[in-house]
């Protein structure tokens, strides 16, 4: 049990046949984050058995990210003792409704300058399908929002909502869904025309740390210079060595598990333009996912052509690495217009398929402020990397 546990709360949720009686609390015995997890894989773990499941998120539960309290479990069970819980193997309340924080690293820019703060993501939202339209998944994230807010510590959190706009009544804003797909053609250019770009070289997962660190001191220089009006706060959350590894972490045991093999390349690098890109695979899903471009540092006019191709290379070399694994195509999030012209190039020169589209339905970022505060917000980069 971890010292800083918060209280148990009871809660009365009016229902439509009388009141319901939960207990909101952390689960941190390991029967009830055993619980949570079977009913987290129920609603989330569809392509892996039950067992799998429960073995991924003890993986998960061990990486940097996640370990201490950095990976908290809310629930709330039945407020009598084993009420409702009809599995024998099972000890203590039924948990009817979950979800996790998972905590995350903030850069910010405001009227008070550039820094770094505490924040979260929240995932796993789910109610026990016996137990759902009853508001509790309602009632447990407004005490996950209070608990963020006061001890938590965060000033702010961001989600990714599979149910459109549910979670915009609870104070969460829906952000930007824009991505690009590249699809991988059936047989790519000859080596001539690729000879056009800078060369790239591909990255293993040991040579990520000290990027993701040049990374984050290069956005925080770009978010200092930001031209940004006053009214407006700029936001990201940042691409930490341990951020881009927990997905690749994730990936690979997705991979072992589902197609029995595990890609070694993480990404690429182009050294001359001092740019470079992490992916990382599912290969069950034959798709191939862009997690963060980081861009060359110096972008003029002059050198817009550069960029373009040195952008270009890098997600060339993703298109490649997909049909090495015989995946079918590469996606980005919210791609700027530096990407967005790096597609264009390879659409022209290469014959690459793109595909610009904004998701409606699926992981949608959202983002709720400390108290439910609502300010103008730039979310930039919001790159599939700061996805849970
Ligand atoms: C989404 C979910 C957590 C809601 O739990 P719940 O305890 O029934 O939620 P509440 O009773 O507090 O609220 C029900 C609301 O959820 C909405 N909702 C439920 N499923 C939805 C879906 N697939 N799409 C859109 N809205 C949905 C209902 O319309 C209702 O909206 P309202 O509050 O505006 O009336 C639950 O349906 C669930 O576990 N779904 C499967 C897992 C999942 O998809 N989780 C969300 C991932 S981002």
């Amino acid at each position: 049990m971890t010292t800083d546990q918060p209280p148990t709360i009871p809660i009365d949720v009016p229902a439509r046949h009388g009141l319901l009686s939960v207990l909101f609390s952390e689960a941190v015995t390991p029967d009830t984050r055993l619980q949570c997890s079977k009913l987290s894989g129920s609603a989330f773990g569809k392509s892996l058995s039950a067992p799998q499941f429960l073995e991924r998120e003890a993986l998960l539960g061990t990486h940097p990210l996640a370990v201490g309290t950095r990976w908290r479990f809310w629930n709330l069970t039945l407020a009598e003792a084993s009420a409702g819980n009809d599995d024998d193997n099972e000890e203590g309340a039924k948990v009817v409704a979950l979800c996790k924080t998972l905590h995350r690293d903030l850069l910010i820019r405001d009227e008070r300058g550039t820094r770094r703060e505490q924040g979260y993501c929240l995932c796993s939202v789910v109610t026990d399908d016996e137990y759902r339209g009853r508001g509790l998944a309602s009632v447990l994230l407004g005490k996950v929002a209070e608990w963020m807010d006061g001890e938590g510590g965060a000033v702010a959190s961001m989600l990714y909502s599979d149910v459109g706009d549910f979670y915009v009544s609870k104070g969460w804003d829906m952000l930007d869904a824009l991505q690009s797909t590249l699809t991988v053609p059936p047989s790519l250019a000859p080596g001539e025309k690729s000879a056009k770009l800078p060369t790239t070289r591909l990255l293993d997962a040991d040579e990520i740390p000290a990027l993701a660190e040049r990374d984050i001191q290069d956005l925080e220089t770009e978010f200092r210079n930001a031209d940004l009006s006053p009214d407006t706060t700029l936001l990201t959350v940042l691409p930490t060595p341990d951020m881009i590894s927990w997905l690749q972490t994730r990936a690979d045991f997705m991979n072992t598990k589902l197609a029995g093999q595990t890609p070694k390349a993480k990404g690429s690098i182009c050294e001359s333009a001092g740019a470079w890109v992490y992916w990382f695979h599912d290969l069950h899903a034959r798709k191939l996912t862009i997690q963060r471009v980081k861009l060359p540092q110096t972008q003029t006019q002059a050198g817009e052509l550069a960029t373009i191709q040195a952008v270009g290379a890098l997600l060339l070399s993703a298109v490649e690495e997909a049909a090495r694994w015989k995946t079918t195509k590469a996606v980005i999030w919210n791609p700027g217009p530096e990407i967005r012209g790096a597609t264009r190039y390879l659409a022209e020169e290469f014959g690459i398929g793109v595909e610009e589209e904004r998701r409606e339905t699926k992981n949608i970022p959202c983002l709720r402020w400390r108290g439910d505060e609502k300010k103008r917000t730039r979310v930039w980069p919001n790159e599939y990397y700061a996805w849970s």
